[in-house]
């Protein structure tokens, strides 16, 4: 579904759609009041060979409003991925506080398809607080934001609120839709935020993490079809829609929970700060001013090793290591310590990543492969690890050989039939190799 507002840039609409339906996607437009003043709704009604959606409502006889024949939710269902190229101030801000006032902004209200807008507008526009602040709330949501570029605007001012060209929009909804059904029949176990050790009734012992990327992944996992199970210790955060959450404060209730649902899951990731040490004894009453404290801590259970030796078949667990220096050298250290299939290792002494940030950069390590995933939004990055995770479940091709007296080799290939990838390999006198999934 593509949504067109009423920006100067709303003629490349028409480009998106055509980049759009070259890669095989079918198109339905729905366009804002603004966005007809710039373009005809033929235009789009031409392109695309369906009625284009102007109006939750239409004039049927003299002054009587009637819902029109389309309906916002039907076609919420139907969207695989909405699209808003361009993106007013005002669609985004209505976006963003969930206004739903026309068509455009209903539609994002009901559907829970990846949302992805391509801001246009003028620079001071763009760089307003309430739009960048807008802009940051949809982020957090998930909605995909493909940058404007910065140049000549049309306004005859120069600086960013350019839109972006239509073929990378079109790039960025063939990817969400390669994804949108990638993780359907997976049960995602993420475990998000810091846990809490009290010291006394008041006081306690935590972590500056802020949930964030445990949420991202969250979010994330169930956008491209996974039932979501988020366990996530105290955060500020609004639990991501459509997913089952489990709250937590300490290190031993995240362990009782990780444990007790774990078997529901076939993907964990531990995304959760969870505190290494607890206070060996806790106060009854709040403790008093009184000189020099000393504390003795108590180590708490390591709930990723035990969740690697509860572990099914099948069951793919992912760690994470927040490190502030060696960080491949602990990251590589950990992963075989605790033996997980990978382990995210993030950079936390840098500045403006990582901990209680929206952006991150890590690496995903696996026994045999370490992938550099460079800075971006906490949210993007929660994709890119999801499509490593994928890669590294994607079961790799085998050889086998085959002999080939004639009804050996029929029998054998019967047997493998739906899963050979190559069949052109003789290897010497009477044998030949497969290779097969
Ligand atoms: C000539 C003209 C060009 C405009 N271009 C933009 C634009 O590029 N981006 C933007 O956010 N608003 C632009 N506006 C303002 C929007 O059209 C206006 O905020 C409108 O309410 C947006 O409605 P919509 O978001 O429902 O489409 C423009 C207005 C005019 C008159």
């Amino acid at each position: 579904m593509v949504g067109v507002s009423g920006g100067i840039a709303a003629y490349k609409a028409a480009e998106l759609v055509r980049a759009l339906q070259r890669q095989a996607v079918e198109v339905h437009v729905v366009m804002t009041a603004s966005a007809q003043k710039f373009v005809q709704p033929l235009t789009f009604s031409a392109l695309t060979g369906h009625t284009v959606i102007t109006s939750l409502w239409e004039e049927w006889g003299p002054g009587a409003p009637e819902q029109n024949g389309i309906d916002h939710i039907a076609e919420a269902q139907w969207a695989d991925v909405l699209v808003v190229a361009p993106a007013t101030a005002n669609i985004l801000a209505k976006f963003a506080h969930g206004i739903a006032d026309d068509f455009l902004s209903t539609l994002y209200l009901a559907t829970t398809s990846p949302v992805i807008v391509a801001p246009a507008m003028n620079v001071n526009m763009w760089n307003h607080a309430a739009t960048q602040g807008n802009l940051e709330t949809l982020r957090q949501r998930g909605v995909g934001i493909v940058e404007p570029g910065t140049g000549d605007l049309a306004c005859g001012m120069v600086g960013a609120g350019r839109m972006a060209e239509p073929e990378t929009i079109a790039a960025a909804v063939v990817s969400a839709l390669g994804r949108r059904h990638d993780l359907a029949g997976e049960v995602v176990l993420v475990t998000a935020g810091g846990t809490r050790e009290a010291l006394d009734p008041v006081r306690f012992i935590g972590n500056r993490s802020s949930g964030k990327m445990g949420y991202a992944l969250a979010e994330a996992a169930r956008s491209r079809g996974a039932r979501v199970i988020l366990i996530s210790g105290p955060s500020s955060l609004q639990a991501p829609a459509h997913c089952e959450l489990v709250r937590v404060t300490t290190a031993e209730q995240m362990r009782g929970s990780v444990l007790a649902r774990m078997d529901e899951a076939t993907l964990v990731i531990k995304a959760a700060a969870v505190a290494d040490y607890r206070p060996l004894a806790v106060s009854a009453q709040k403790l008093k001013r009184a000189g020099l404290l000393r504390l003795e801590l108590a180590p708490t259970e390591d709930i990723l090793a035990e969740v690697v030796r509860r572990r099914k078949a099948g069951q793919l667990i992912v760690g994470f290591a927040a490190e502030t220096e060696n960080r491949m050298e602990n990251g590589r250290a950990k992963l075989l310590a605790k033996g997980a299939d990978a382990i995210v290792v993030n950079d936390v002494a840098g500045d403006g990543i990582g901990i209680d940030s929206d952006m991150n950069a890590a690496t995903f390590l696996t026994r045999a492969t370490a992938v550099e995933l460079p800075q971006m939004p906490k949210r993007q990055l929660a994709d890119r690890i999801l499509d490593e995770i994928l890669t590294f479940r994607r079961p790799r091709p085998v050889v086998v050989e085959l002999d080939e007296a004639r009804d050996v080799e029929a029998r054998q290939k019967q047997a493998i039939q739906d899963r050979v990838l190559d069949e052109s390999l003789p290897v010497g006198a009477g044998r030949r190799q497969l290779i097969v999934e």
